[in-house]
């Protein structure tokens, strides 16, 4: 399976490369960017690496490698300043997400090439994605909410002293600040999360504010994600490339689960080599149904203000 990272001269693209590449999955990765000696100055670095960790093949160059990918993922986009919301982010981003879409028209790509977004706002352009491309909806997804969730997960486990991999809560709705955890199923290795050793409502709700604001604590501290972005482009990627069908956190077209439609936004997504193969609703508290529609109206209010013009 071939995956072209458009950015991948970038800290997330350059990352997820990384992540693709010690994930032994993909068979070849192919950065794409603008700045041409910073991109092949990173596939440079990846390659020289290659006889230790994998055989794959890894090139750089423009638009042309997205083409025969089977995977495109875009990740090219201007940061968010630290104060700033991913949404304020969408009019310096829709200009220049425009052109990206414009060459890969201009390339073309696979009538079965899966497009999927990390650059933000991610729900709002992956929206854009699906109005701009003629590729079927369930083809192109976002990075969603995953990556709030493996913050989320991993910081919780860090504090109650539990392995990351066996904290099991869910992040849905927006990539943003209208985010909602889903705390009614959360389990620490199939046992109930709320009666875990060390933890209190006051745990729960000091850790969710904290991944909340965990995007713009890492621009502030270190100029923006890139190891744990990485990780979770490279689990969404190895869930296609093997047609896996595990339930994800990504960001797709909704078509009524939840009350929700004509929006892309993160629910529990079955992901598989088709791209967002279904969607699973599940019975909510109440109040998370009621944050996660409020969470799809603030989607649809910007979709409706920048790209509908
Ligand atoms: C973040 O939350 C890049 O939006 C991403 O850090």
């Amino acid at each position: 399976m071939k995956v072209s990272i458009v950015g991948g001269g970038g800290l997330v693209g350059s990352c997820a490369a990384s992540a693709l590449q010690f994930g032994r999955i993909v068979r070849e990765i192919a950065l794409v960017d603008v700045n041409q000696d910073l991109v092949e100055g990173q596939a440079l670095d990846l390659l020289h690496g290659a006889s230790l960790i994998s055989d794959q093949r890894i090139v750089a160059g423009g638009p042309e490698l997205s083409k025969d990918a089977d995977i495109v993922c875009i990740t090219a986009g201007l940061r968010r300043k630290p104060e700033e919301s991913r949404l304020d982010l969408i009019n310096r981003n829709v200009a220049l997400f425009r052109s990206l879409l414009g060459d890969l028209k201009k390339v073309g790509y696979k009538k079965d090439a899966i497009v999927f977004v990390v650059s933000n706002p991610v729900d709002v352009l992956t929206y854009l994605a699906m109005q701009e491309l003629d590729l079927p909806a369930q083809q192109i997804i976002g990075l969603g909410t995953v990556l709030d969730t493996t913050r989320l997960r991993s910081m919780l486990a860090q504090r109650i002293d539990a392995p990351p991999s066996q904290v099991d809560v869910t992040i849905y709705g927006e990539h943003g600040d209208s985010m909602v955890a889903i705390w009614s199923n959360a389990q620490v290795a199939g046992l109930p999360l709320e009666k875990y050793p060390g933890v209190t409502p006051a745990l729960i709700a000091e850790v969710e504010k904290k991944t909340r604001g965990s995007g713009a604590e890492v621009i502030k501290k270190k100029g923006g994600a890139g190891f744990a972005v990485g990780a979770s482009i490279a689990d969404v990627i190895h869930a296609i490339a093997l047609d896996q069908r595990r339930i994800m956190p990504v960001s797709s077209l909704q078509s009524g689960a939840y009350g929700l439609s004509d929006v892309s936004i993160s629910v529990p997504t079955v992901v598989g080599r088709k791209g967002a193969m279904s969607h699973i609703e599940i019975e909510l508290w109440p109040k998370e149904l009621t944050a996660l529609q409020r969470s799809g109206q603030v989607l649809r209010e910007t979709i409706d203000k920048v790209l509908k013009g």
